[in-house]
């Protein structure tokens, strides 16, 4: 099984991935990591990991449309099985949802961790949703990615307590952490459906 991560910032749950990889609870080979952005800190994780790593750049294509069909290129040159959006700041197009559309999974082979109740809230920014809200429990969601923002089906998801005097760093510093073990966790229950679904064919 060969995965591809797309990701768009520093890439703490890359680098979580990345070493569960290494450790064996996640069975697959990272394949290769991409950048849609020069600045991420993504593309230095996978530079100390020694994945294959590549920028390719939004603003060098003229459209969604043209950046996703050289994202697509790429997954294909490296026979990727499952795409990873590891903080990925960018909503799929249905090209490339479609591109990855596995019919006998009924779902895409993608992936995302989103830092709330996907039920509950869709967008950025989820921690500071929670508070906002006033709630005195949030939660982490992994998805299939399908073509809106933040809807695909649950794959798995961790209840996150809040306390009175959380700030906004506290929350996310709890948060990732629990995004941290839920994301593996998660990947490789989908590697073993996919794995079966390969089997049974
Ligand atoms: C995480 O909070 C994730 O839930 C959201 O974007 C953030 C990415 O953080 N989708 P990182 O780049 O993995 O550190």
């Amino acid at each position: 099984m060969k995965l591809a991560f797309l990701a768009s910032g520093r890439g703490s749950n890359l680098k979580a991935l990345l070493s569960a990889c290494r450790s064996g609870q996640v069975k697959a080979e990272p394949a290769l990591v991409i950048s849609d952005r020069p600045q991420a800190g993504a593309l230095q994780v996978a530079a100390d990991a020694d994945v294959p790593h590549l920028l390719i750049n939004s603003h060098d294509f003229q459209s969604r449309s043209e950046h996703e069909r050289a994202i697509a290129r790429e997954l294909d040159k490296h026979g990727i099985d499952l795409v990873i959006l590891a903080g990925y700041q960018r909503l799929l197009s249905p090209f490339l949802v479609g591109f990855l559309y596995e019919p006998r999974l009924g779902q895409s082979r993608i992936l995302n961790i989103h830092p709330a109740d996907t039920r509950r809230y869709q967008g950025l920014n989820g921690y500071a949703w929670a508070l906002k809200e006033g709630l005195n429990e949030t939660a982490v969601t992994v998805h299939f990615v399908d073509e809106g923002m933040d809807t695909g089906k649950i794959v798995a998801q961790a209840p996150l307590p809040m306390y009175a005097d959380d700030t906004l760093e506290s929350l996310q510093e709890r948060g990732l952490a629990l995004e941290h073990q839920l994301f593996p966790q998660a990947t490789q229950k989908v590697i073993e459906e996919l794995e079966q679904l390969c089997a049974a064919f």
